[in-house]
C-alpha cells in the first residue's frame, strides 16, 4: 500500500471503531459487530471510495461516513458468505469466523445489524448533501441487494452444483465481488461532483478491477497459503465449486488479470491525480495476499 492509502485505511479503521457501538443490554450483539468489522480487513472498498472522492475533488469528511458504511456492508457480507449453510468458512482474517467466535445465530443477526447500521449512517450523512448523498445511498442499496452481491451469492452457491461457463463465472463474480467495488469508486466519484463522464470512467476502472480482483481471489484459493491470505485455502474445491481457477488454470487466470487490470488503468489515464487508483490496481493484480 503506498503511504497515502494507507494513512487513509487508518483513518476508516479509527472512524469505524468510533462509529460502531459497544456495552450495554445488547453487548454480545455489538461484541460481534465490532469483532467482525475491526478486525484487519484491506479497506480496499473504503480507499476506493475516498480515492476518487479526492480525485474529482469532493468533501472528504462526507465520503468518510458513506466509506464506513460500506466497509459495514462488506463486513456483513463476509459474515453471511462464511455460515455453514454458505462457504462453511471457519477463518476470516486469520481469526476464527463470527459464526465460529459468537455462534451461527448471533452471526446472523450481527450480519444484518451491519447491513442495517450502515443505511442509517448513509440516510444521516444524505441528509446534509441529498444533491449527491442520495444518489450514493441508492448506488450502495443497488449493488448490496438482488441485483448484485446477494444475486452474484446466489449464483456462486447454484455453480456448486453445476459445471460453470466462462460467461456464467464472469456474471457470479461481476455481481458477488464487483458490485460492491463498482458502488465505491462510483459513490466516490459521486460524492465528489463527477460529470457523467466521471462516473462512467470509475465504474469502468471498476469493473476491470472488481473482477480481476475475484480471479485473483479464486487462484490464491488454489495457489495461494492461509497464513498470508488470513482464510483457509482449497475452500473452493472442497466444496466442489466452479470458480475461475477451477475452469480456467492458473495461466489463463494469470493472463485474465493481466489484462483487466490493463484495461482498468488505461480507463482513468487521462484523469489528472489518477495515479494512485493505477497503482493501487497494479497492486491488486500482483498481489500474494
Ligand atoms: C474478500 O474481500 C471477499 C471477496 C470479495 C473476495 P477482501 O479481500 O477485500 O476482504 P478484506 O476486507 O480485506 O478482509
Ligand atoms: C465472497 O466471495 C463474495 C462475497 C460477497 C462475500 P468468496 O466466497 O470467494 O470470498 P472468500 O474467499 O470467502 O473471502
Ligand atoms: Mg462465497
Ligand atoms: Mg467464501
Ligand atoms: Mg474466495
Amino acid at each position: 500500500m503506498s503511504a497515502h492509502r494507507d494513512a487513509l485505511a487508518r483513518e476508516v479503521n479509527a472512524v469505524l471503531d468510533a462509529l460502531l457501538p459497544e456495552g450495554g443490554e445488547m453487548s454480545r450483539l455489538y461484541e460481534a459487530m465490532r469483532y467482525s468489522v475491526l478486525n484487519g480487513g484491506k479497506r480496499l472498498r473504503a480507499v476506493m471510495l475516498l480515492e476518487f472522492c479526492e480525485l474529482f475533488g469532493g468533501d472528504k469528511e462526507l465520503a468518510m461516513r458513506f466509506a464506513c458504511a460500506l466497509e459495514c456492508i462488506h463486513a456483513y457480507s463476509l459474515i453471511h458468505d462464511d455460515l455453514p449453510c454458505m462457504d462453511d468458512d471457519d477463518m476470516r482474517r486469520g481469526k476464527p469466523s463470527c459464526h465460529i467466535a459468537f455462534g451461527e445465530n448471533v452471526a446472523v443477526l450481527a450480519g444484518d445489524a451491519l447491513q442495517t447500521f450502515a443505511f442509517e449512517q448513509m440516510a444521516l450523512a444524505a441528509a446534509e448533501r441529498p444533491s449527491v448523498g442520495l444518489e450514493a445511498l441508492r448506488v450502495a442499496a443497488s449493488a448490496a441487494g438482488p441485483a448484485g452481491m446477494c444475486g452474484g451469492q446466489l449464483l456462486d452457491l447454484e455453480n456448486e452444483t453445476r459445471r460453470a461457463s466462462r460467461a456464467r463465472l464472469e456474471i457470479t463474480c461481476r455481481l458477488k465481488t464487483g458490485a460492491l467495488i463498482s458502488a465505491a469508486c462510483e459513490m466516490g466519484a459521486i460524492l465528489g461532483g463527477a460529470d457523467a463522464a466521471g462516473r462512467a470512467a470509475a465504474r469502468k476502472y471498476a469493473e476491470g478491477v472488481g473482477l480481476a480482483f475475484q480471479v485473483m481471489d479464486d487462484l490464491l484459493d488454489v495457489v495461494g497459503s492461509a497464513e498470508s491470505f488470513g482464510k483457509a485455502t482449497g475452500a473452493d474445491a472442497r466444496r466442489g465449486k466452479s470458480t475461475f481457477a477451477s475452469e480456467l488454470g492458473r495461466e489463463e487466470c494469470e493472463r485474465l488479470i493481466r489484462s483487466l487490470t490493463d484495461g482498468a488503468a488505461a480507463t482513468i489515464r487521462d484523469i489528472p491525480g489518477s495515479e494512485e487508483l493505477t497503482a493501487l490496481a497494479e497492486e491488486l493484480a500482483r498481489r500474494s495476499f
